[in-house]
């Protein structure tokens, strides 16, 4: 068993964590305050290779194997969930999708686009009756002709305003449940495409772009269509095997800003004439955090070798996603907690990683859908 990372992973790893250390992390209060996302760090991430990592390099992508690509959303996480949010979203789950199921024409039209950061991408699949039952979809394509037409609404999709290229997840008949789901490219530029922001405050990822999209007669050329048609669901999950890597690799990043953060104030704040650091309840405190965190990343690491060996990923990805979005919502609490009257304020960003957890522990599947995975694989089904 070989722990070390490769020395190209350490060098993409120190390469993200300096980004994230001089780029991301000094902007990550004001855009939560804003609600703006710093845009040209889009076009940075394209230069540095990561908009595009995991996608071959006749693509334009850097090529990167799954432990390195999770290095980087590590260290992006750590930073700013809302530029690691957009991240997962634009590379894993709608260039990696397109890669995988995409034809060579589908590929070529769209990936050096999507690696470039000249376009981003955003995958529709949540609707407002299909959440974590995803094939219960509503929206529906209908052929027409040597084209299709969509018609439904989709929620809370990320980079859904920002983003010039849509995989939309539509059904050509409910009846048939996943085995009727088909994947369709849409580009912005439809005409039967509306798109808004989404109501409400969210609680964390406030610099992130969540959209409500509604397509009324939304017409696409069959070539639009991604894998064959029924295939929907099967493109859809397999995006968000990758997906879920990128959300538990970001949501260790978060652990560790947490365990950091705990650190230091551990040292710096005394009280009753000592440091905090000195009682040991708040040792223990800190004890559990780092053991926990070391343990998703562990989780993670070993989810992701899995991918790169080309076995099986879908468990290890849901205990990854699973752990560590959970250990790293521990950390956020008690890191608000250590930090007293200052955690409860955006002063510190101990405030930001405690909101924008929550985020982890739902999209791309909840909490409780990453254990049903994993209960399935162990019980198996009721006949
Ligand atoms: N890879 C490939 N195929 C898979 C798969 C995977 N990981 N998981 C399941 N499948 C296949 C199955 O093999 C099965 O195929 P067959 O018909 O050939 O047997 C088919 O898909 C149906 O599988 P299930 O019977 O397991 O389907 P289900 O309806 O019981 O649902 C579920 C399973 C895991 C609960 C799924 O519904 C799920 O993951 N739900 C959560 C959805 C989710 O994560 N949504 C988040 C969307 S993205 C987002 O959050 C926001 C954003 O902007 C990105």
């Amino acid at each position: 068993m070989d722990f070390e990372l490769s020395l190209e992973q350490q060098r993409i790893q120190s390469l993200a964590r300096d980004f994230a250390n001089d780029e991301v992390a000094p902007l990550a209060r004001a855009a939560d305050e804003t609600g703006e996302f710093p845009m040209h760090l889009i076009g940075r991430m394209a230069e540095l290779g990561f908009l595009g990592g995991p996608i071959a390099r006749e693509y334009g992508g850097a090529a990167m194997d799954a432990v390195s690509f999770a290095l980087v959303c590590e260290e992006l996480g750590r930073a700013d969930s809302s530029v690691r949010g957009l991240l997962t979203v634009h590379a894993s789950l709608v260039s990696g999708c397109i890669e995988q199921w995409g034809t060579v024409e589908q590929k070529e039209r769209y990936l050096p686009k999507l690696t470039s950061g000249e376009w981003i991408g955003c995958y529709c699949l949540t609707e407002p009756e299909a959440g974590s039952d995803a094939a219960n979809i509503q929206t529906t394509a209908t052929a027409d002709g040597e084209s299709y037409l969509l018609d439904g609404e989709k929620i809370w999709i990320t980079n859904g305003n920002l983003a010039r290229l849509a995989i939309v997840f539509a059904t050509r008949d409910r009846a048939e449940r996943h085995k009727g789901i088909c994947a369709f490219l849409v580009e912005n530029d439809n005409q039967g495409m509306r798109r808004e922001k989404m109501p409400g405050v969210e609680l964390g990822h406030r610099a992130s772009d969540h959209a409500h999209i509604t397509f009324e007669n939304c017409r696409v050329p069959a070539s639009a269509m991604l894998g064959e048609p029924g295939e929907g669901f099967k493109i859809a999950m397999s995006a968000l095997d990758r997906g879920r890597l990128g959300v538990a690799a970001g949501a260790v990043g978060i652990g560790q800003a947490c365990l950091d953060a705990c650190v230091q104030w551990a040292r710096e704040r005394r009280q009753f004439g000592r440091r905090l650091g000195d009682f040991q309840m708040v040792q223990a405190t800190i004890a559990n955090m780092a053991a926990d965190i070391a343990a998703a990343r562990l989780l993670v690491y070993h989810a992701a070798w899995l991918v790169d060996a080309g076995r099986p990923a879908t468990q290890a990805v849901s205990s990854a996603k699973l752990f560590a979005t959970e250990a790293a919502a521990r950390a956020a609490s008690e890191a608000v907690l250590l930090y007293g009257n200052r955690g409860y304020s955006s002063e510190y960003p101990v405030e930001r990683y405690y909101r924008d957890i929550k985020g982890l522990q739902i999209y791309e599947g909840a909490s409780n859908i990453q254990r049903i995975i994993l209960a399935r694989e162990l019980i198996g089904r009721e006949q």
